[in-house]
Formats: structure tokens, C-alpha cells, sequence
């Protein structure tokens, strides 16, 4: 990460920018993704394998084709039919096509790999890319468990490749104005984030339809499975993974990952939580699986609680408060809203009213004179908006990889904090099925309560 400040850094820049004036006036913002410094020629083309062409990957690869000097090489899917899916979408017959991932890291003509595979096949993906010389692209939560992102990030120390983390999140031009709003100093020192994100309805609580010419001809079903406990072929798995811990990570890998990604890039740090408490239970979508539908944690950063609540029950548009003593600012899909506050009393105290008469008209005489501005000067609070462009986050967060793989500059999102999200996620989740509090042990690398 490029400012990856403390919170006592963090509160350092408040204190610092106390006096710092904010320019209240609404403000358009132009995509973050720019192409200005296009490099297309021949030597600077970009050749990408892909691994994992379903629901995300087939988005990945046609934002990445759409890249200035970016190329697809190959593609790698178990499932046949994402073969097709892949040549149709890069338009060429001629597309290799494989089931074998490794064959894409033995190709000498790839740089670099995008992986949109399920959570649990995410660290041998990501490790053997980059033992064999590739960057990579990862969809989130960059783990599986703790110790998979442990590994990873040692592996990304090892290996000296570029890793970048899918939480597309932290390449949006919105979030982007808003840490730059939290680096002036404009909330003061934080008391509080908040963030919602529900939904009603089954395609958003995963119960999507397998391919109907999904089986085990069509299908590498053992080695979908990886390193997990065998059953027999079941589309249903293949289609709905994210239900079953042995796959996926629930609503916290899956959604909450994308809310802790933002805020902690809105901040400008990089670490897991101090403490995590969550509440939950399968409530609304009864089908078999072993994952909440209902997930509310309390997580602690130092001191600063993050309350984050994730509903596949119920619709609400998704959205973040950060709350400091000198405002609020709510951040939706396409706006920030900061509303000042002064944090002062901008009435006598109430408390007052208990003193007997004579004591309350002198109290309230006496504030009046020293706290009433002078006629025609009374105050007035302006809130500031900023509204993004609704464009799709994932080609700016594309084309910071593949202009890291050109230039060897640092991407957005690199292994470090994809772990420190992922982790984040853990937690909520060992503290739901531990029904408990935990903690990230740093010296034991575990989870602890
Ligand atoms: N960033 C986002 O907004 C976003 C959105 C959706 C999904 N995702 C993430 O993308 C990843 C994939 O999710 P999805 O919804 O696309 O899943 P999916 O099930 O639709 O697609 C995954 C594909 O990977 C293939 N696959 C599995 N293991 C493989 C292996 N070892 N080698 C080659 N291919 C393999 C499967 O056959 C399948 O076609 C997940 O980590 C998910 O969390 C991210």
C-alpha cells in the first residue's frame, strides 16, 4: 500500500490538519483509470493466462482484453464449457485452453496470471504462480484460512512477484477522494466506522443455477474439489461453493471483504483487527448450507470500533459512516457526504433547567452574552457532496496490475493487505461458530479467544 499510516499516524494527520481549510463545493470525479501513460508497443504487451472462468472470470477477462497492450495467452478452466466461454469472449477459436493451471506457468510467452477461482483453491494457485516466475491477480478474500494468507504473503517476500488482490474497491475514484478527505484531517480525530450491505433475494444469497451440461465428463470434479474431504459429484457444490465452509468463506469472504478492503484503504491502513465479536445464524435461506446468512460483527482497530452488518435477508443499499469528532461522512455507491460538526454547545445546557429560578436566568443570561454570535453573523453549517461516476471499478483495479507488471511499481493491493482483510473475515467468522470474541495472535499467527 502506498500510505499504510497507524491510526496514532492517523490521528497524527488530524491533529496536524486541524487548521486546514475544506473547500466545501460538490465535485465531479473522473474514473481513475487512466491510460495516459500507455506503453502499447510490442515490447511492453502484456500476455495474461487465466484461471477460472465462471462467474468473476469471465468479467476479468473481458475488462482485461479491453486493456491497451494487454493480451490474453490461454485460459484455464475444470469445467469444459468455460473453454468455449473464454474463446467466445476473446472472439478467437484459436485460444489455448486447458484444465491444467500448471500448464499456463510453464508457458514462456505468459507474464502474468488472473486467478478468479473458489476461495479454497486460492494460496496453491497463487504460490505455484509465483514459484514459477508469474505475477498474479487473485480474486478476494485473498484466503482460504490464516494460515493460507501467512503462507502467502511469504511466498510474495520469497518470490519478489507482483500479487494483487481483487477487491476492486480500493481503485475507485470515490473511496480514493475520501481517504484523501480522512489525510486533510476532515473528521477530526474517528469515533466510529459503521458499514451495511443486505440483499433479498436468492441469486444474491448464491443460489445460482448450475450449466446444464454440467457431469463428470464435463467437469474435472477431483480436482475442483483440491485438498477438501471428497463427495460425490454435486453440481449444486459447484455452482453454490460459497454455502460451505469447506469452499468459500461466507458472507464475510465474500461481501464483508469488500467493506473492510474500503475502509481500510478510506484510512490509510494495513493491519487486521484489534478484536472481533459477531452474532448471526442461517435465517432466511434454509437450503443446506453451513455458512450464516446473517452476519453482524463488532470489530475493534486499536481502539476504534467497526460495526459491519451483512444481510442476505434483507435489501439495503450498501453504505459506510465514518464518524469523527469534527462530522460525519457517509459514503453510498456514487457519493460521499461529509457534514461538519463543531463539536461545540450550540445552546445553553439543558442541565440547567434543574438549577432554581434565580441560578438558571443568570446561567442563561450569562451564556447568551458569551456565546451568542452578533445579529446577521449567526452560524451555518455546510455539508460538502462528492459524486462518482458509476463506472466498473474492476478495469482501473486491472490496469494497476498489469501496469505493475509492466513497470515493477507497487500495486494498490498487494499480498500484505489482502491478508489483513482476509483476516478481518476469519475472525468474524471463527468468532460466529466459537461464539465468542477473538483476537489475531501476530506472534502465533492463529486466531485466539
Ligand atoms: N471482486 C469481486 O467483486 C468478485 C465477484 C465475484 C466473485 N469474486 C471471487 O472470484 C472467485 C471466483 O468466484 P466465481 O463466482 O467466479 O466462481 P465460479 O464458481 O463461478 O467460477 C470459478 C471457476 O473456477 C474453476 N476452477 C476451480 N478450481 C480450479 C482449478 N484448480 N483450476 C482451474 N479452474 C478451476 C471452476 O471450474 C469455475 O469455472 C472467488 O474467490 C470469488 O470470491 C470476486
Amino acid at each position: 500500500m502506498a500510505h499504510p499510516y497507524s491510526r496514532r499516524d492517523f490521528l497524527g494527520f488530524s491533529a496536524i490538519a486541524a487548521g486546514a481549510t475544506f473547500t466545501p463545493k460538490t465535485q465531479f470525479l473522473d474514473s481513475a483509470y487512466d491510460t495516459s501513460s500507455d506503453r502499447t508497443a510490442p515490447s511492453d504487451r502484456v500476455r495474461f493466462g487465466i484461471v477460472g472462468v465462471g462467474m468473476q472470470g469471465n468479467s476479468l477477462l473481458a475488462n482485461s482484453i479491453q486493456l491497451p497492450g494487454v493480451e490474453c495467452a490461454a485460459a484455464c478452466d475444470l469445467y469444459d464449457g468455460r473453454h468455449s466461454l473464454a474463446r467466445e469472449i476473446v472472439n478467437s477459436t484459436d485460444l489455448p485452453v486447458t484444465r491444467r493451471y500448471q500448464d499456463l506457468l510453464q508457458n514462456k510467452d505468459i507474464d502474468c496470471i488472473i486467478a478468479a477461482v473458489p476461495d479454497h483453491w486460492h494460496k496453491q494457485i497463487v504460490i505455484d504462480a509465483m514459484s514459477a516466475g508469474k505475477d498474479i491477480y487473485c480474486e478476494k478474500p485473498m484466503s482460504h484460512t490464516p494460515s493460507d494468507g501467512v503462507e502467502m504473503v511469504a511466498a510474495e517476500k520469497r518470490t519478489g512477484r507482483i500479487v494483487q488482490i481483487g477487491s476492486q474497491r480500493v481503485s475507485s475514484a470515490l473511496l480514493t477522494k475520501a481517504r484523501e478527505l480522512v489525510e486533510q484531517g476532515t473528521l477530526g480525530d474517528l469515533m466510529m466506522v459503521e458499514a451495511v450491505l443486505g440483499r433479498n433475494d436468492p441469486n444474491g444469497a448464491w443460489e445460482y443455477p448450475p450449466p446444464p451440461d454440467l457431469s463428470s465428463e464435463t467437469l474435472d470434479w477431483d480436482s475442483w474439489q483440491g485438498n477438501v474431504p471428497k463427495r460425490a459429484f454435486d453440481p449444486y457444490i459447484f455452482a453454490r461453493w460459497r454455502c460451505w465452509k469447506e469452499y468459500g468463506t461466507g458472507v464475510a469472504g465474500d461481501l464483508l471483504v469488500h467493506l473492510i478492503s474500503g475502509m481500510l484503504y478510506v484510512l490509510g491502513i494495513n493491519r487486521p483487527p484489534t478484536r472481533a465479536m459477531s452474532a448471526g445464524g442461517i435465517l432466511r435461506w434454509n437450503d443446506g448450507r453451513n455458512m450464516p446468512d446473517v452476519h453482524d460483527t463488532i470489530f475493534e482497530y486499536g481502539k476504534v470500533p467497526a460495526v459491519m452488518r451483512l444481510n442476505l435477508g434483507t435489501e439495503i443499499p450498501e453504505n459506510y459512516r465514518f464518524m469523527g469528532s469534527k462530522g460525519l461522512m457517509e459514503i453510498t455507491a456514487q457519493q460521499i457526504t461529509f457534514t461538519p460538526q463543531s463539536g461545540k454547545d450550540e445552546s445553553p445546557s439543558w442541565y440547567a433547567n434543574s438549577f432554581p429560578r434565580s441560578l438558571r436566568d443568570a446561567y442563561f443570561q450569562k451564556w447568551h452574552e458569551e456565546h451568542d454570535p452578533p445579529l446577521g453573523h449567526e452560524p451555518v453549517t455546510q455539508a460538502t457532496m462528492v459524486r462518482g461516476v458509476n463506472y466498473n471499478e474492476l478495469k482501473p483495479h486491472l490496469w494497476n496490475f498489469f501496469q505493475a507488471v509492466r513497470t515493477r511499481q507497487p500495486v494498490v493491493e498487494n499480498a500484505s493487505f489482502g491478508h489483513n482483510a482476509a483476516l478481518a473475515c476469519h475472525l468474524a467468522n471463527e468468532s460466529y461458530f466459537r461464539k465468542t470474541a477473538v483476537y489475531w495472535d501476530e506472534r502465533a499467527n492463529s486466531i485466539s479467544s
